[in-house]
């Protein structure tokens, strides 16, 4: 079998998406019984109690399909976000939907323009679709180059992906450099805005995309209950789009693209904004933490908007294999001068600050 000739061209040099290391896997690896896995930017804690109940109550009903239209979490996300159902598209994960608008959107000649350092899956998305990315690098603050992003948008360009915060530096871009740049971007452009760390940001000068969306401008906001909903396992996120977009993407995705586990889950997490008050006050406080323990090593970071801090070092090799002995699991970049460290419960974080320390008193600063 020529498996060449039988896989399409722009697969073949494709890489695919490489996992953090799995718990169990380090487990058996340091020797270490507690394991801390801060690699994923998941919640430490499980799924709210309400989203659980909900969640329980459904399994016996597996046997049937699930709502393929999603109507009743639409309803309900449509209630609290002030817009229309129609406007709503749900998705296995926003990763899907990343997916799912280039597959709608773009086609081999198209360019897509992305932040780089940023999340993985636009590059992919981009190649998946045979069409060019253009990487943008971050300033030297970490923060998109939002002036440097419309620079490099041509006749081409169909895409931008901005990442706001930005996963892996954990930075936001104001609202006055945001409407700056929506004021200037061409209308042939369709922005999406990967808002997956939005319920974590405390900053007043962060731009809500929602605020700018109004069902008509190419404007796309893609939200998760991966992160601080604690549904990773479930996937389920969703974005709020133009109509006209949305009916696009119900014609590219499977039927029952959201199970129905995962559509009760969101649609009960959505009763709880106390817990999630208490957990992004929770993430605070350990961020702080974990701030006030590297400000004492002398180790430098990029003050962090989301569940992770990306922290900088000069041997992102030898600090990772030394957290990873501690039983702690991070997020490398190979050889890029940066681990993306998670916050997790405050075990977790006295885990990693002593695994810190153990690092600098045996390799020296880091
Ligand atoms: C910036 C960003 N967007 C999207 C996602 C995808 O999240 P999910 O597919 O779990 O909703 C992630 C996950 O880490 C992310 O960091």
């Amino acid at each position: 079998m020529d498996w060449n000739a039988l896989i399409r061209p722009h697969v073949g040099p494709m890489v695919p998406y490489a996992p953090g290391l799995r718990a169990s896997e380090v487990r058996t690896k340091s020797g270490k019984d507690v394991i801390h896995k801060l690699s994923s930017n998941e919640n430490p804690y499980g799924p709210f109690d309400s989203a659980l109940e909900g969640m329980r109550a459904v399994l016996p009903f597996l046997n049937r399909y699930p709502d393929g239209a999603e109507r009743a979490l639409k309803r309900r996300l449509a209630e609290k976000l002030g817009v229309s159902s129609s406007q709503i598209v749900v998705g296995n994960g926003s990763n899907e939907l990343l997916t799912l608008i280039a597959q709608a959107v773009l086609g081999p000649d198209d360019e897509v323009v992305f932040p780089w350092p940023s999340f993985i899956v636009y590059p992919m998305c981009t190649a998946l679709m045979c069409a060019t990315g253009v990487k943008v690098p971050l300033t030297s603050e970490q923060v998109h180059d939002l002036p440097a992003m419309l620079e490099a948008i041509t006749d081409k360009t169909k895409l931008v992906f901005l990442c706001n915060p930005n996963n892996p530096t954990g930075t936001i871009y104001g609202r006055q450099a945001f409407e700056k740049f929506l004021a200037e971007v061409p209308p042939h452009v369709l922005v999406v805005i990967d808002e997956a760390y939005f319920e974590y940001v405390t900053s007043p000068e962060y731009p809500n995309g929602l605020d700018y969306f109004d069902g008509n401008k190419p404007i796309v906001v893609l939200r998760t209950f991966s992160k601080i909903y604690s549904l990773a396992g479930a996937r389920v996120g969703y974005g709020i789009a133009p109509v006209q977009l949305v009916q696009a993407l119900d014609k590219v995705r499977e039927p029952f693209n959201v199970s129905s586990v995962a559509q009760v889950g969101a649609y009960y997490s959505l009763a709880d904004d106390a817990e999630v008050v208490r957990r992004r006050q929770e993430n605070q406080e350990q961020k702080a933490y974990l701030y006030s323990c590297f400000d004492r090593l002398g180790i430098s970071y990029v003050p962090s908007e989301t569940n992770f801090v990306y922290m900088l070092t000069k041997r992102p090799v030898e600090v990772f294999e030394a957290l990873l002995a501690e039983g702690i699991i991070v997020r490398d970049f190979g050889t890029s001068p940066a681990l993306r460290v998670g916050i997790g419960t405050p075990e977790d974080t006295d885990a990693t600050v002593s695994a810190i320390e153990a690092a600098v008193a045996k390799l020296g600063a880091l």
